[in-house]
Formats: structure tokens, sequence, C-alpha cells
């Protein structure tokens, strides 16, 4: 992705930032927070010395224990004693495997009475689809891949402004958003997929690639334009003269002369940096 986007300047709605961001259940945690997007508190610690201190501060039993990395529900457990905590944590950081802890959000049941979280589709400035997912007897975790089943549904506005948030405080443009609805409560963001599952095509009859290649099509024919006729940072005066480029790209440049950057959007501005400036601008064969 790095490739193509910042020495081939193809355009794509996912940015290697994004993906690497999506990727890491913890930065992922740590950009939904600084972009003020409701998601589970969450506990990261690096030795298991302090086991009952860090579940405290997730929140207390049961804990959600996740891999920083993985996905179709596996790595995610629940722990539900302090003996199993102190001795899965102790595991988990003698291999060298890093975990996050999640304070264990209660979801809404479904009519057989298994937890639900939902799955949502975001192309662009849209969700797409959207499906509850019921887990499986016994399990609390609602991934169709461990056999839990899902059912079209509609999210509310809140839920849908959330997922596109979401979506665009990681960097990407085209994600599988799972949000868990708590019984008593609110909606949280669990996690943002850059590569999300084909099931929900399944199940909603949606097929969302369409709405994806249409929302390609319109942005790269823009883009097309935009491309060459990027001014660099420091070069203001053609800047102004410039027909708005990228709309973010803009409004991040403004807010680092405002010294108002959060953490993400300086990551993502140094990749925009890089992908449009001059210098980078002209294509460079290395293949
Ligand atoms: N904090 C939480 N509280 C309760 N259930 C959770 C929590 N986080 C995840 N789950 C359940 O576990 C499933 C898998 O977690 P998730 O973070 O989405 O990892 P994965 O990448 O493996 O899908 C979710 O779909 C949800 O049903
Ligand atoms: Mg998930």
């Amino acid at each position: 992705m790095r490739h193509l986007n910042e020495n081939l300047n193809v355009y794509s709605p996912q940015t290697a930032i994004g993906l690497l961001v999506a990727h890491d259940k913890l930065w992922t945690s740590q950009v939904l927070s600084a972009a003020n997007v409701r998601t589970p508190l969450t506990v990261f610690a690096v030795r298991s010395n302090h086991v009952a201190f860090a579940i405290e501060k997730a929140g207390g039993l049961p804990v959600v224990a996740k891999q920083l990395t993985g996905s179709q529900g596996a790595g995610v457990s629940i722990l539900e004693t302090p003996l199993a905590a102190n001795t899965t944590l102790e595991s988990f950081h003698k291999a060298n495997i890093p975990m996050k802890l999640q304070r264990f959000v209660k979801a809404r049941n479904s009519n057989s009475g298994s937890p639900t979280d939902i799955r949502a589709i975001v192309v662009g400035d849209e969700v797409v689809s959207a499906m509850e997912r019921t887990a499986s007897q016994g399990d609390f975790r609602a991934n169709l891949s461990k056999g839990g089943y899902g059912r079209t549904i509609d999210l509310s506005s809140d839920e849908t402004s959330m997922c596109i948030k979401a979506t665009k405080a990681v960097g990407l443009e085209f994600a599988g958003v799972d949000l868990i609805r708590e019984k008593m409560g609110h909606t949280y963001v669990t996690e943002v997929n850059g590569n999300p599952g084909t099931g929900i095509i399944d199940i909603t009859k949606k097929n969302h690639f369409i709405d994806l290649v249409k929302y390609i099509e319109t942005k790269s024919k823009k883009n097309e334009k935009v491309l060459t006729s990027l001014p660099d940072n420091d070069d203001k005066q053609q800047e102004n003269k410039e027909e708005a480029p990228i709309g973010k790209y803009r409004e991040l440049l403004t807010k680092e002369s405002e010294a108002k950057l959060n953490y993400n959007e300086i990551g993502v501005l140094t990749f925009f940096k890089k992908k449009y400036s001059k210098k980078y601008s002209k294509r460079r064969e290395i293949f």
C-alpha cells in the first residue's frame, strides 16, 4: 500500500497508516479515544506483575483480554475469576504476547438470550450495510466465524456517525466497524477492520463492493485533477491559488498551523505530506 500510495500515487480508499492502525488493537483504541469516539475503557500492561491493579483499572472482573493483532474472535478471551486472570495473563506475558485488557461491555441479548454485537460497513461518508450478530450458545464473541448468526438491522443516526468517524479516525475510507450496544447504556466501537470479511453480504444481501467501486471511481477522478497541483506545505502562496485539494489534508494543515493536531492526526498528516508534496508527486519507477 505504501508503494502504491506514496511511490506510484495510485489512489486508494485505504491508507498504509490506516491499515497499520486498524491492524493494531491497542493503537486503534488510542486513536478512537483521541478522536472522541466512544470505545470501551482499555488498559495495557507490559508485564503481569500487577494483574489485579490492571483489572481494577479496566473495570473489574469479568474483563476482556485481547491480543493486539488477530481477527475472527481468535485471541479474544474473557477472564472471569482472579485465578483465571492471573494465570492466563502470566502465560501470555511469559510467551511475549502483548495483551490489552478491556472493560467487559454487557451486550444486549438476542431473543435466544445470547450476547449480540453489530458489524457495519462504511464506505466514505456512509454506512452502506449493517447486521446484528448473535454469539453462539455459551460464547460471548459474536463473530460469524465463531458460529454467530446475523440479521440485517438499521443503526441510529448517532451510531452511523460513530462508525464514519471511527473509520476516518484510523485513516480509512472503507472499513467494517464493530459496535456493541450496552444492555443499559451506550453504544461502543470495539474495533475497526481494514479488510472486513464478506459474510455480511450473504446476510444483508447488499454487496458493498458495488458501493466501494463507485466510490473509488468518483474519488480517483477527483484526485486525478488535484495530484499534480497539490502544493508543498511551505509554498503558502501557491497553495492559496489552488482549488481546494483533498479536504482532510487542508483541514490538517490548518490545524497544524494552529498547533491543534492530535496524536492520530500528526501521523495522518505526515503521510499526506509524503503523498502529496511536489517532491513526491512525480512517479518514481523503482521496479
Ligand atoms: N469489551 C467487550 N465486551 C464484551 N464483548 C466484547 C468486547 N470486545 C469484544 N467483544 C466480543 O468479542 C468479539 C470479538 O472481539 P473483536 O474486538 O471484534 O475482535 P476480532 O478482531 O477477533 O473480531 C466481538 O465481536 C464481540 O462480540
Ligand atoms: Mg471483530
